[in-house]
This record gives structure tokens, C-alpha cells and sequence, in this order.
């Protein structure tokens, strides 16, 4: 069964080919990819092979990335979610990243935040995760500021396909302390 989650102001669901034109609009900003491989897509087309790449993840993982719907507008504004990870990253493998990201206009509404923190209960509630983890590029600080919030731990700075990138962790134990 497709997994729907409500919070105060957002639905989060699977992605779909109609969520099309609004990934659309988000991924060929270049402002949104300036600290995620800075390279903008330029076609619908490279936004449906994300879908299915997803999709297929969906299917395998029971878990990626997901939509984040505005409520009162229907409107998809973004995406976040768990990424299942196997291949080794930073000498990890088999384990949860979360990720997000938005359109610029809705940027500063509590958006990441809001979404990250029901997508953790259901990490750490739902699937039983030990750990969830994060990455980011260091210069990127609107992302630092979410991670902080949600109360994940900087751990280090290692090298990621020659880009320096900070590698962030959230324990379980730690997500039950602040509740
Ligand atoms: C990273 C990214 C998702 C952060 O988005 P964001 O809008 O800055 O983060 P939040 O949704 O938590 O909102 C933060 C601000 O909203 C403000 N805000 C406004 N209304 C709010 C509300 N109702 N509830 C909570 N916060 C609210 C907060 O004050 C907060 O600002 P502060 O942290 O300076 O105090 C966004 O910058 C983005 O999509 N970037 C491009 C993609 C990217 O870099 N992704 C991350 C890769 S690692």
C-alpha cells in the first residue's frame, strides 16, 4: 500500500508523472541546484527518468524520496524522503539518508523542516532505523540550519567524487531525547 502522511500544512506521498511540471520548475532553477552538483535539468524528459528511477526505488526499498504536497493548494512544492543507500559512501553502506528539496518561492515557510520531521517518526517509528544519516555541501547553509533543527550531529567532512562534504547523523536514541 502507497504510504500518505499528513502534517500540519503538508501531504507527503510517492512521486508521480503528473508531479511532472512542478519538479520541473523546482530542478531548472539554478539557485535550488547551486550546492547539489550545480547542473540544472533543461527537459521534462530528465525529470521522467527521475520519476522512474524513484519509482523503481519505491519499489525495491518500499522507501525514497517523496512528494511534498501544499494542503490548501494541492500544489506539489518539493520533494523529501529517505534514500536507501547499499553502495559505500564515507565507509557506509545499507543505511537511510534523508534529503529534500523545494521550489525557491516556497523557501523560509518551515517547508523542510515540517516534512523532515514527519519523515523521521516514520524512520524511526515505522521502519526501525538505528540511524539516519545526511550529507551536504559545507557552504550550503539553509540546509545545515534544517539538519540542526532536526537535531542531527555534524560527524565529519570526507571526500565525495572530489567535492568536500559534511556528513551529518541523527541516532534514534538522541530523535527520543528531544521529543
Ligand atoms: C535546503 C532547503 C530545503 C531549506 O529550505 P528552508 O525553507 O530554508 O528550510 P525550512 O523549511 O526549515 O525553513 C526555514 C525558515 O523558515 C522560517 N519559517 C517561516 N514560517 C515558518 C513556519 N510556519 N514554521 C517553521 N519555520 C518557518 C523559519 O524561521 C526558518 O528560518 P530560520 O531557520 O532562519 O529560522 C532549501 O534551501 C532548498 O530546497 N535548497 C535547494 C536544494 C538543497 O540544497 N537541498 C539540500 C541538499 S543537502
Amino acid at each position: 500500500m502507497k504510504i500518505v502522511i499528513e502534517t500540519n500544512r503538508l501531504i507527503l506521498r510517492e512521486l508521480e508523472y503528473t508531479d511532472e511540471m512542478d519538479l520541473f520548475e523546482m530542478d531548472s532553477d539554478p539557485d535550488v541546484h547551486l550546492y547539489i552538483e550545480n547542473n540544472p535539468v533543461n527537459s521534462i524528459n530528465e525529470i521522467t527518468k527521475v520519476i522512474e528511477m524513484l519509482k523503481e526505488q519505491y519499489k525495491e526499498n518500499g522507501i525514497a524520496r517523496w512528494a511534498v504536497v501544499n494542503k490548501s493548494t494541492n500544489e506539489c512544492i518539493g520533494w523529501a524522503g529517505l534514500k536507501y543507500f547499499k553502495q559505500p559512501l564515507n565507509n557506509h553502506n545499507n543505511f537511510y539518508e534523508l534529503g529534500y528539496r523545494f521550489k525557491k518561492k516556497h523557501w523560509g515557510k518551515g517547508y523542510a523542516t515540517e516534512s523532515s520531521n514527519a519523515i523521521l517518526e516514520y524512520g524511526f517509528r515505522n521502519l526501525n532505523i538505528e540511524s539516519i544519516f545526511a550529507i551536504t555541501d559545507p557552504r550550503n547553509v539553509n540546509s545545515k540550519k534544517v539538519l540542526a533543527k532536526l537535531g542531527f550531529e555534524y560527524k565529519v567532512t570526507f571526500d565525495y567524487e572530489g567535492d568536500k562534504t559534511d556528513w551529518f547523523e541523527l541516532k534514534k536514541t538522541s530523535w527520543k531525547n528531544k521529543k
